[in-house]
């Protein structure tokens, strides 16, 4: 066993006393407030946002779509086969920043950049034009409000990081090549394995990680990236990058979708791994990774996908391969609770989810469907541990090869 008692105990321990450091003692997410909107992509041939309202009880309003202007695109299978289902291989293929929308078009090799409408969060328009990419095949976006900055991932054969300014007026500036992984891959990627998976800011958006998935049965663990980044004071809004750092946590392999944990003084990420179940993350200053606690889930399929609710001060996570919410723990990384099963009732056809947010007692998972099964949103009370609506989104033109998830608060 790699991981024995005493370092689970040391990890608690660690944790316990970030807790306590705290000023109510747990952490503050979102403080319980409903939210305004729920935004994913279509990544079809026309990509386009999907914009749909949040109701003051937390269920979904009537959607629109809003097009990109750029393309959407599909990754393979070993085999060479089209993989419409989780179809990104990735988490954040659609991020909100304060008012702005930041969308990747994997077919097109572009992000592009939307505004919200401050009297209609599902009223969109395009900032400028789609930002060109060094990289082929962008998966994964996240923005900084603090740096006014951009960065994308690509896991086609020309794999890295790009980050560029971004301003209300102009959308997007130049994006310029931060980071480069030699993954060897086709263009569209073949995965799941030896792919990008989620980029994000740390929770002080000084640092950018990107999450690298590896090769199970060789020595290729995977790694996380980890960049220091700020906008330049010279003002050319030229992206001001550190040395990256990457690193392999022990016990790891394809480290998937990530949520920053709240803590007073040191960087954790929760992250899931595809290999086994998910992980707890301790990053240190230069960057890199230690794993603090490790939770296996054995009857997982593709456990993907992660998200921190304030409000159960857990993380919950999706597997495409299986119809339920799970609750872990942001120290051990643990199981905690049983599931929140999702096959019976309105969500009853979904084989699985995949990218999710948490926002106020609620928890948006994105059901994309197999092609013949509905795509939709199922929205769970975490708090009273029930399904409240499976919003279905066929109607609107969505298929599954749909990708993202993103709230507006
Ligand atoms: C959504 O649209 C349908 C059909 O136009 C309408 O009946 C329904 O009231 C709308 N729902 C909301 C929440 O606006
Ligand atoms: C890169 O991929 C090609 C095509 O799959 C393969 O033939 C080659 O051996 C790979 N190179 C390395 C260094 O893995
Ligand atoms: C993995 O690494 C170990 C130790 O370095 C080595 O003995 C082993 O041959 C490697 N396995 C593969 C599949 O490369
Ligand atoms: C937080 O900071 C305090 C004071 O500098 C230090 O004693 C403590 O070890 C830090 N905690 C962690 C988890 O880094
Ligand atoms: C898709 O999902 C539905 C509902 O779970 C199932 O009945 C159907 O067999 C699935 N189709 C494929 C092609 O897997």
């Amino acid at each position: 066993m790699l991981f024995t008692n005493t370092h689970t105990v040391f990890a608690f321990a660690a944790l316990n006393s970030i807790a306590s450091a705290l000023p109510s003692g747990r952490p503050h997410y979102g403080a319980g407030k409903t939210g305004k909107a729920v935004y994913a992509i279509t990544n079809s041939a026309n990509n386009a946002v999907v914009a749909i309202p949040i109701m003051a009880d937390g269920t979904l309003g009537n959607g629109t779509l809003t097009a990109t202007m750029g393309e959407g695109a599909v990754s393979v299978n070993a085999m060479g086969e089209s993989v419409p289902t989780d179809a990104l291989i990735s988490q954040s293929a659609v991020t909100v920043a304060g008012h702005h929308i930041f969308a990747v078009n994997a077919g097109s090799n572009t992000v592009s950049m939307l505004a919200i409408s401050p009297k209609n969060p599902t009223q969109l328009t395009m900032v400028g034009e789609p930002a060109a990419i060094d990289g082929t095949f962008p998966n994964t976006v996240t923005a900084s409000i603090k740096n006014s900055m951009v960065c994308v991932a690509t896991s086609g054969s020309n794999a890295g990081v790009s980050c560029g300014s971004f301003n209300k007026k102009d959308g997007i500036g130049a994006m310029k090549k931060i980071s480069n992984f030699d993954l060897n891959q086709s263009d569209p990627p073949a995965g799941p394995a030896n792919t990008v998976s989620h980029t994000f800011f740390s929770a002080d958006e000084s640092m950018l990680f990107t999450t690298v998935k590896g090769v199970p049965m060789t020595n290729n663990t995977g790694f996380l990236s980890a960049v220091k980044v700020n906008m330049a004071a010279n003002g050319d809004c030229e992206p001001m990058v550190g040395k990256e750092t990457r690193s392999s946590p022990e016990g790891t392999t394809l480290l998937f979708g990530s949520a920053n944990i709240q803590s007073a003084n040191s960087t954790m990420i929760f992250s899931t791994d595809a290999a086994f179940g998910a992980a707890v993350l301790s990053v240190d200053n230069t960057g890199k990774a230690q794993t603090v606690g490790r939770g296996e889930v054995p009857d997982a399929v593709a456990l993907c996908w992660a998200t921190i609710s304030s409000e159960t001060g857990s993380a919950w996570t999706a597997d495409v391969g299986v119809n339920r919410l799970l609750e872990m723990s942001l120290t051990t990384a643990e199981v905690v609770n049983d599931p929140i099963d999702l096959t019976q009732g309105a969500s009853a056809m979904n084989p699985g989810l995949i990218d999710l947010r948490a926002a106020g007692n609620f928890v948006y998972a994105l059901a994309p469907g197999n092609g013949t099964s509905q795509p939709a949103i199922s929205v769970v009370d975490v708090v009273q541990r029930k399904l409240v609506q499976n919003a279905e989104l066929g109607a609107l033109g969505v298929r599954n090869s749909a990708m993202g998830m993103a709230v507006l608060m």
